[in-house]
């Protein structure tokens, strides 16, 4: 059968009227962001960072993504593991969210992560480091702007090494994050010659820390490891100083145990060095304007968790731009993110073929109550993404 040519146009001229509509009324509806972080509990102030970094960002573009409105909705996950899978159904089932972004604790990300790869909501996590959320579970949808627990741990470990560090204790909250950083650590530490002579273990999120610091007093290590964040780096940074290990013994750590904590550190964490993919000082045009931008904003400068989250609003909005704001085209949303250069106040960085940033990696030092480059402890460093095959 053929089609004259008046019929043809008039069916071309049909589609395109359908698809400008459905594009019109698609750009009608915002597009639900559900955030799930800690609100209260050792890891609020990372969980409202967080909130705050990727609203600036959205502000920054006059609320809206590839055309399309921002809307929140927020719960908090009280960086509980055990609600989790009911917290993030409320946003998928009640909410009917478009993106999920958290959360901060690697066990309720991992919650997360399932229910995403089940579902196929995009989910964007924007801390937590769990390695198995861009390693077995890994999935088209899901994208982290952060790190894998594994990357600062081996950053650490290779800037400890080239130190001059023969010996190490590691200490660590007793959860996946603090064993997967710690492992990461000893990967690197072990390869590069040292001993890791002690692991010692606190139970998230407690900070009695004393018994413990007693045994580093007595093993004597060259340097210890430790992985803390949130109101936990604070204590144990002063913990540490006040039990006269400060000048004693060298403390190194992932960049967590002193980000977004210096204030209430105070002098106790002068000296501190830690590896991370961020530091306060870059002096970079870009670090500059966003940092400038993030205090007039909120009154306060920011850190690591503000990046993060930052950076989070910036994929989906490339995400959202490639596909004119239909998140429901998935392949030309994952395309774009896969093969973008994000452009990152902590300097650009990609994705690895399982989502998870390739980055360098700063060594910082504790200098004036700044996070001070000394230089780069890893260059470009990616997650092996041990056990993802993308489908
Ligand atoms: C984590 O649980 O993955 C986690 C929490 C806080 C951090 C870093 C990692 O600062």
């Amino acid at each position: 059968m053929t089609m004259n040519t008046s019929k043809m146009a008039q069916r071309a001229a049909l589609s395109a009227a359908i698809l400008v509509s459905a594009q019109a009324s698609l750009a009608e509806e915002p597009i639900k962001v559900g955030m799930m972080l800690p609100a209260t509990g050792t890891y609020a102030k990372l969980g409202n960072n967080i909130k705050n970094g990727f609203k600036l960002y959205v502000d920054e573009q006059g609320g809206t993504l590839g055309g399309r409105q921002i809307e929140y909705v927020e719960v908090d996950s009280e960086a509980n593991p055990a609600k989790a899978i009911d917290n993030v159904n409320k946003l998928i089932k009640q909410h009917e969210v478009d993106v999920l972004l958290g959360s901060v604790h690697s066990g309720v990300a991992l919650a997360m992560a399932k229910r995403a790869k089940e579902s196929g909501t995009v989910l964007i996590v924007p801390n937590a480091g769990a390695d198995n959320v861009t390693g077995p579970l890994c999935a088209p949808n899901i994208f982290r702007t952060s790190f894998s627990n594994w990357q600062p741990g081996y950053a650490t470990g290779q800037a400890m090494a080239e130190d001059g560090h023969k010996t190490a204790v590691a200490i660590t909250w007793k959860y996946g994050a603090g064993k997967e950083m710690l492992d990461g650590f000893k990967e690197s530490f072990e390869e590069a010659g040292g001993t890791v002579v002690k692991e010692l273990y606190v139970p998230f999120p407690n900070v009695e820390f004393q018994a413990l610091l007693t045994q580093i007093a007595a093993a004597k290590p060259d340097a210890v490891f430790a992985f803390f964040a949130g109101g936990g780096a604070v204590k144990f940074v002063k913990d540490y100083a006040a039990a006269g290990l400060k000048d004693a013994i060298p403390l190194y750590g992932t960049g967590f145990l002193t980000d977004g904590t210096l204030e209430a550190q105070g002098a106790d964490a002068e000296g501190v060095k830690t590896a991370l993919h961020y530091a306060d000082a870059l002096g970079t045009p870009r670090d500059d304007a966003f940092r400038e931008a993030y205090a007039q904003a909120y009154g306060e400068q920011p850190d690591v968790y503000s990046v993060q989250a930052y950076d989070a609003a910036q994929i989906l909005g490339i995400g959202l731009e490639a596909t004119g704001g239909d998140i429901a085209n998935k392949e030309t949303f994952t395309a774009a993110i896969r093969n973008a250069t994000v452009d990152s106040p902590r300097g650009e960085f990609t994705m690895s073929s399982s989502h998870n940033p390739v980055q360098d990696f700063y060594l910082r030092e504790v200098t004036d109550g700044v996070n001070k480059v000394v230089r780069i402890a890893s260059k470009s460093l990616s997650d092996p993404g041990r056990g993802c095959r993308m489908k």
